[in-house]
């Protein structure tokens, strides 16, 4: 008889949203004439822009057409796209990743989760404390979690990290070496960002130490700090250490377009194997391709005109990080993050717990937000903003948390 995958069976429920939107669901039913504004979730809300859809027009006529339709896309994107990025997010920034070392996909979440497959089973790896719970969950259902303790809201075989005000929300280098290190920076939940010094040492550290780090740079559009990497090959060795992952979905809105790309720089090695060669392999085996049509949208990004409107919708959004931190400042809570980063972090007040603050800004403010609690136990005691709502309901949202 067919054996399932067990280790899926040691998966903690994704209870955090649904929760969230059973609580929510229950309250809206009992105060019916209250009005909720959502700070909670991570999608986008503004429109894709001109040279968006423009470029996203042109190629649906141009794949009603014979003469200019196409059919699957190369390998590894196509390569009118893997030139923009390779010109725009690294020789523009000095960093030195080759066209043919990026790997064109349908997003972050896929090749964060999926990334893993490429190295053995017996390694270790670390996050950090909270996480964006994709790289902890793809592990345990590969088998590298272990088993789940109730009393650390950990897995056995996972090296925690913790992010926590005493460190800035910076992990420090753990003591026992992790096979494979995820840093994401500028970070989802706690909108941290770390220095390029700060980066190098953990470049450093992976190459003496051979491990290899999995860098997720979704949130690189939002850094505005100086000093501050927008790509771990900023760093000195990152090419032999350093596996980095992008995506346009917090940059230009494509969450429900769906496009992203991965970098492993032909020198990264591993046991005398390239694993550019490995994921090549992969990729050509299990994926076939993001649309042309929203490759072209992609290539988009990247022109002057698209460009200037990217960052008309980071500003939008970061102006809304600003107001949230300016007034939660000026209420006397604790809060991180939104400075390069569209996610605001705050303290629970008055020793409240994640959960107990979620109630009371639900109940009191009829604002939604995420416990810090969902995304770790390093989380506990804290809790989510995010910039992503509109102008005015951010406002209003601020305003009323003030109010209480
Ligand atoms: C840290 C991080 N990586 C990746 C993603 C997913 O990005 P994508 O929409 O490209 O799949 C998210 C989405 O919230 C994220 O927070």
């Amino acid at each position: 008889m067919v054996r399932i995958n067990d280790n899926y069976l040691k998966l903690r429920g994704s209870y955090l949203f649904s929760t969230i939107a059973k609580k929510v669901n229950t309250f809206v039913k009992e105060n019916p004439d209250k009005e909720i504004i959502r700070l909670g979730i991570g999608d986008v809300t503004r429109p894709l822009t001109p040279s968006i859809t423009d470029a996203l027009h042109k190629t649906v006529d141009e794949m009603g057409k014979a003469e200019t339709f196409r059919g699957y896309a190369p390998d590894l994107g196509y390569e009118f796209l893997r030139n923009a990025v390779s010109e725009n997010d690294y020789k523009a920034r000095g960093c030195d990743i080759a066209p043919d070392e990026i790997f064109i996909s349908d997003g972050a979440k896929c090749d964060s989760g999926n990334i893993q497959e490429i190295f053995s089973v017996d390694n270790s790896i670390a996050v950090c404390d909270p996480v964006y719970p994709v790289y902890v969950d793809s592990n345990v259902m590969a088998g590298r979690g272990g088993e789940y303790n109730e009393i650390t809201e950990g897995y056995s075989d996972i090296i925690y990290m913790p992010c926590v005000i005493e460190n800035n929300f910076a992990p420090q280098l753990p003591a026992k070496v992790p096979d494979i290190i995820y840093l994401c920076f500028p970070n989802n939940p706690t909108g941290a960002v770390i220095s390029k010094d700060e980066l190098q040492k953990w470049v450093d550290y992976a190459n003496e130490n051979g491990s290899v780090i999995i860098f997720d740079a979704a949130y690189e559009a939002y850094i505005r700090t100086e000093g501050v990497p927008h790509s771990i090959y900023e760093c000195k060795g990152a090419r032999t250490c350093a596996i980095e992952l992008h995506s346009f979905s917090k940059n230009a809105g494509f969450t429900g377009v769906r496009l992203g790309y991965t970098v492993i720089p032909k020198d990264l090695e591993r046991g005398g194997v390239s694993l550019h060669r490995l994921w090549a392999r992969r990729h050509s085996t299990k994926y076939n391709g993001a649309p042309y049509i929203v490759q072209r949208a992609g290539e988009a990004v990247y022109s002057k005109k698209g460009k200037k409107e990217i960052k008309g919708l980071v500003d939008y959004y970061m102006n809304n990080a600003s107001y949230i931190l300016d007034g939660l400042r000026g209420a006397g809570y604790t809060v991180s993050g939104g400075v390069d980063a569209p996610y605001i972090w705050l303290k629970t007040p008055e020793g409240m717990s994640s959960w107990e603050f979620f109630d009371h800004l639900l109940i009191n403010a009829n604002v939604v937000g995420t416990p810090g609690s969902g995304f770790g136990a390093h989380g506990e005691g804290y809790f989510r903003l995010t910039a992503f709502g509109s102008h005015e309901n951010t406002k209003r949202a601020v305003d009323r948390i003030k109010a209480l």
